[in-house]
């Protein structure tokens, strides 16, 4: 298994060297992993000045996965668009044509008082968000800052999406459920803009496919209301790419702590991107305070999805949650009064919780 490795800026370096420590361990029992490392975001127009260098693509396309940590920082604010860091993962997503990015939202029992709301609304929470990530306004074109005839400057970006582009994406929604409670919620804002009303028609057309799927529709305003009233009434929920990111830190705040999350961008062959789904938190980048569970968590995803040694993940998920129940907690996700363990203690814990298995 060849592992691409992407720490980025902030404080990935921090959280994917406890990434690569549960590598280790597998290794270590003779699992063949080989992993290498390239340059993305702030970091790789630091060196290299392209947020997505050549050799770094090259490097992911001839890998089984790629371990992302995170991109981004205020020192590349100023850079015109192309330079900025998050060129560099969106480009490396629509290169690979990630275009199924699955984000679950699951509340572990020990961290629901962790929530900013009441326990009783989010304990058991268990939520798959899956967001099309390579269309939509992200990259729909026209789209620029331009001076119009009345000399004026306008902004344009374009919502677009094509029939198959929809339709793809609603198969693994469907199939997401499939393996769940089999409830399928498609999120959209067809009131008002036709994409998403081809986006509805897409999903209705898909359906008789998957006849034992309860498919529902929601409007995406309803759906950022339903979520912090009613969250538990969601399965799977399946939207599109804008919608998608606002939707998925709503939901990942339900949980205690967006620290915990990992997700997975895959492609049409199982090639797949892992990463948490918080950014590069450059506040406390560099203090090895953060929390590295979400992207332990990411490594479990990539065996799952794209490696196919679910066994391997159901290990990694297993020591995650015996580590939080030995009440071990970084800062984010520790009460107050609570002690609290750094980014490499906590790693150092989910190894031992793997070894001791
Ligand atoms: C995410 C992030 C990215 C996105 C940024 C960093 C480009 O917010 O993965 O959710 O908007 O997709
Ligand atoms: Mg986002």
């Amino acid at each position: 298994m060849k592992i691409a490795v992407l720490p980025g800026d902030g404080i990935g370096p921090e959280i994917v060297a406890e990434a690569l420590k549960v590598l280790d361990v597998f290794r270590g029992e003779g699992v063949k992993i080989e992993t290498e490392a390239g340059d993305i975001g702030g970091v790789a127009v630091d060196r290299q000045g392209d947020p997505l260098p050549a050799a770094t693509l090259a490097l992911c396309q001839g890998a089984d996965a790629i371990l992302f940590g995170s991109i981004g920082g205020p020192q590349y604010d100023t850079l015109q668009r192309e330079m900025r860091p998050e060129r560099g993962l969106l480009r490396l997503r629509k290169a690979l044509d990630l275009f199924a990015n699955l984000r679950p939202a699951q509340v572990f029992p020990e961290l629901a008082e962790a929530s900013s709301l009441k326990a009783e609304i989010v304990a058991g929470l268990d939520i798959m968000i899956v967001r099309e990530l390579t269309g939509d306004i992200y990259f729909g074109e026209p789209r620029g800052i331009a001076i119009n005839a009345a000399g004026e400057r306008v902004g344009t970006n374009t919502m677009v999406y094509s029939e198959s582009e929809i339709r793809r994406v609603a198969h693994w929604g469907f199939q997401a459920a499939r393996q769940r409670r089999r409830e399928l919620c498609s999120v959209d804002k067809m009131n008002v803009l036709e994409t998403t009303q081809l986006w509805r028609d897409v999903m209705m057309e898909v359906a008789p496919e998957y006849p034992d799927v309860k498919l529902t529709h929601m409007l995406v305003d309803n759906a950022a209301m339903q979520l912090v009233r009613n969250p538990r009434q969601f399965d799977v929920i399946v939207t599109g790419n804008l919608f998608g990111d606002i939707l998925s830190d709503e939901a990942s705040m339900l949980t205690g702590s967006i620290g915990m999350l990992p997700s997975a961008s895959l492609n049409a062959v199982g090639l797949g991107l892992f990463e948490p789904i918080h950014g590069s938190a450059p506040d406390i980048a560099g203090r090895g305070i953060a929390n590295p569970l979400a992207q332990i968590l990411s490594v479990s995803m990539m065996f799952r999805y794209s490696l196919k040694r679910p066994e391997l993940a159901d290990r990694i998920d297993r020591a995650v949650r015996s580590v939080l129940q030995q009440g071990i907690r970084t800062a984010d996700i520790a009460r107050p009064g609570e002690a609290v363990a750094s980014t490499a203690r906590m790693g150092d814990a989910v190894v031992a919780a793997l070894r001791a298995q």
